[in-house]
């Protein structure tokens, strides 16, 4: 049984993110010498007509002139306008079929445009309530069916009227015209949609403001497509993140918030509470306090490559999924090296210092080329396989060491220890990760195994060199040049004084933890890191995730996908499927993955189900968190 609700809504900024005509006028104008002038024109009269001073129909007509329309340029437009429906009306075709009888589409447009746009989601052409053209015998616009009352002022409440829907009407609609219809009694509720434009004057005198046509569904309880209206899913994204990626969550539907600065854990505690998905840099700590505040998160970002920040066991026992941007930044630390190396094996630093203070020092002595020079790389990850594939290409010969399994680049020479880099490489450079046991890795025993006039690189992490042993190695002679960006104290602000033994000492780069540091880096972070949450939100994959068993899924065709997060202890993944086949439920694919801590199962089942079998297996005990995605 269909309910007793009529839908009345809007086309232009409404079902299309556009306004029809302007996009008639860039077809229509296309070649004329006048086109900018008449596309100024005929927003001028627009507004003229909005504000009273002449009538609708006189506007309509004198835009119609200006615009000159024929039907040959129809068939481009509805092309056109096909591309550009709104999103939320696109993912929720479902409701337009299932209560085709009851929506009709309203309009001061005309229905030639119209109805070959809307049709698409099965409206019904009786339903189209649109003004029509009249062509003359060569097929330009002559005018319009001025009987039709949507050629005149007020004329959608006009239409209304005689129609006398004989149910509930809500209307849906970004502007006055559409207001104007609940204001004249026909219909109960008026909603704005503010998806693509958003009219103060409209908006004020709204029921309710709609940022998209999920949250209208979803008010009135005739959600079918998606889960959970995403205007509802409050994102807050602090320290000033890249704007890219504010617009990439707003553009998914989200409700944005964000502030420039880290919050305090007092303050986080605080607006953690109604936030499903938080943003962060390095400065915010995500403590478990944090945590336990946190009512509603879902999934936390970490908008660089450190994750130290937040508490990822906590994280991971709430059932957060915790993403970082683990290699947005490889390239930069790269580039650096590479042209710290160049720098270092012609003694720039000293020259250039030298210059500085008057003093000309031309002289080849101690200056080499890298090309044909022995490349040592420690670590062999993101960071060491790229640079190893550059320097290649700069004529270096590249030998690594990493303590896992690696595939070698180009022609990369796999080392058995460290050792073996040690004593062979002209330039050794570090690009191990931070784990406590690399705490002084290369200390005076490894420095005394190097090459004399070894150039050496750390842009890795500060405590996995002894600096100590360092500064005597550089003195003593055997390293010849050095760079260092990243030490094992850092000054916390740039107002603190960097305090270190390294200071002062011959062909020495010292750099303030820049390595990853370009514009290029951030705009990549910025991109990246809200790709994954939204996969994560969207599909339930995990690839990449810092601390969930990483799944990549397939995307969701037909079903309904279970998404089980629990404590990894024995027997769930049986006892999800008992409940579901107790409740005869046809399981269409099931992928499971676990970790030391919690397993993940995603169970994509067939569309029909008994709700029940949501609060059942939201019992089945450890369960940390469930969700559906539609
Ligand atoms: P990654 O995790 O991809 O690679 C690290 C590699 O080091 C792994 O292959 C690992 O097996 C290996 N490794 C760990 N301990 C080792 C040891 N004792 N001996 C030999 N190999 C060992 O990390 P990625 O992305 O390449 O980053 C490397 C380092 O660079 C990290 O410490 C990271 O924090 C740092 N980094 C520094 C930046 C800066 O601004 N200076 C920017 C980005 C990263």
């Amino acid at each position: 049984m269909k309910p007793n609700k009529y839908f009345v809504i809007d086309f232009d900024s409404t079902f299309t993110k556009v306004e029809a005509f302007d996009v008639l006028a860039e077809i229509s104008l296309n070649d004329h010498p006048e086109k900018e002038t008449r596309k100024e024109l005929v927003k001028e009269i627009t507004n003229l007509g909005m504000n009273g001073n002449i009538s609708f129909r006189e506007s309509l007509q004198r835009r119609l002139e200006l615009l000159e329309p024929h039907q040959k340029h129809l068939p481009q437009l509805v092309e056109k306008l096909k591309a550009v429906v709104s999103e939320s009306f696109k993912r929720n075709r479902e409701f337009f079929q299932t209560y085709q009888e009851n929506i009709y589409i309203i309009s001061n447009g005309f229905k030639e445009f119209i109805e070959p746009v809307v049709k698409e989601y099965g409206v019904l052409p009786k339903n189209i309530l649109a003004n029509e053209f009249r062509f003359d015998s060569q097929g330009k616009v002559s005018g319009f069916d001025d009987t039709n009352p949507l050629s005149a002022n007020n004329g959608k409440v006009e239409v209304l009227k005689r129609l006398s829907l004989p149910g509930d009407v809500y209307v849906i609609g970004d502007g006055y015209t559409d207001y104007e219809i609940k204001h004249s009694g026909l219909a109960n509720k008026f909603y704005a949609f503010t998806e693509n434009v958003e009219r103060e004057a409209v908006v004020e005198k709204a029921d309710h403001i709609a940022p998209s046509l999920d949250e209208f569904l979803y008010l009135n309880k005739l959600n079918t497509a998606i889960s959970y209206p995403k205007n509802r899913i409050n994102v807050l994204l602090l320290e000033n993140v890249h704007p890219v990626a504010v617009e990439m969550m707003k553009a998914e539907g989200f409700n944005v918030e964000t502030y420039p600065a880290a919050l305090t854990e007092e303050e986080l505690c605080e607006r953690i509470k109604n936030v499903s998905v938080l943003g962060i840099r390095s400065k915010t700590q995500v403590t478990s306090r944090v945590l336990e505040n946190a009512n509603r998160l879902m999934v936390i970002g970490a908008f660089c490559i450190g994750t130290n920040q937040i508490d990822l066991k906590a994280a991971t026992q709430k059932g957060v999924a915790v993403f970082n941007a683990p290699f947005s930044n490889t390239r930069s630390v790269v580039e650096l090296a590479i042209a710290e190396m160049i720098v270092l094996m012609r003694g720039i630093v000293d020259k250039s210092n030298k210059m500085h203070q008057g003093v000309w020092d031309k002289s080849a002595k101690g200056s080499f080329e890298v090309r044909g020079k022995k490349l040592g790389i420690i670590g062999y990850g993101n960071i060491g396989t790229q640079l190893s594939v550059l320097a290649e290409s700069l004529g270096m010969k590249v030998l690594y060491y990493d303590t896992e399994e690696k595939l070698s680049l180009g022609n990369a020479t796999k080392c058995k220890g460290l050792r073996e880099v040690l004593q062979q490489a002209d330039v050794i450079s570090l690009h191990v990760d931070g784990r406590d046991s690399n705490t002084n890795l290369i200390g005076e025993r490894e420095f005394a195994q190097m090459k004399k006039g070894v150039i050496f690189l750390n842009l890795s992490r500060g405590h996995v060199v002894d600096i100590e042993a360092l500064r005597k190695y550089i003195l003593n002679g055997t390293v010849a040049g050095c760079a260092v960006d990243v030490f094992p104290y850092e000054p916390v602000s740039n107002d603190e004084e960097f305090v270190n033994a390294l200071r002062g000492l011959p062909n020495t780069i010292l750099s303030p933890h820049i390595g990853g540091s370009t514009l290029e880096a951030q705009e990549n972070i910025g991109q990246f890191v809200p790709g994954k949450m939204m996969d994560y939100i969207n599909s339930g994959s995990t690839s990449n995730s810092v601390n969930f068993p990483n799944l990549t899924l397939p995307t969701l065709e037909n079903a309904h996908r279970l998404i089980h997060i629990h404590d990894n202890v024995p027997g769930i993944l049986a006892r999800i499927n008992q409940v579901l086949a107790d409740n005869g439920v046809n399981i269409v694919g099931q992928y499971l993955k676990t970790n030391e801590h919690i397993g993940y199962v995603i169970t994509d089942v067939n569309k029909l189900y008994d709700k029940d079998i949501v609060t059942k297996l939201r019992a089945i005990d450890h369960t940390i968190k469930f969700r559906i995605l539609y």
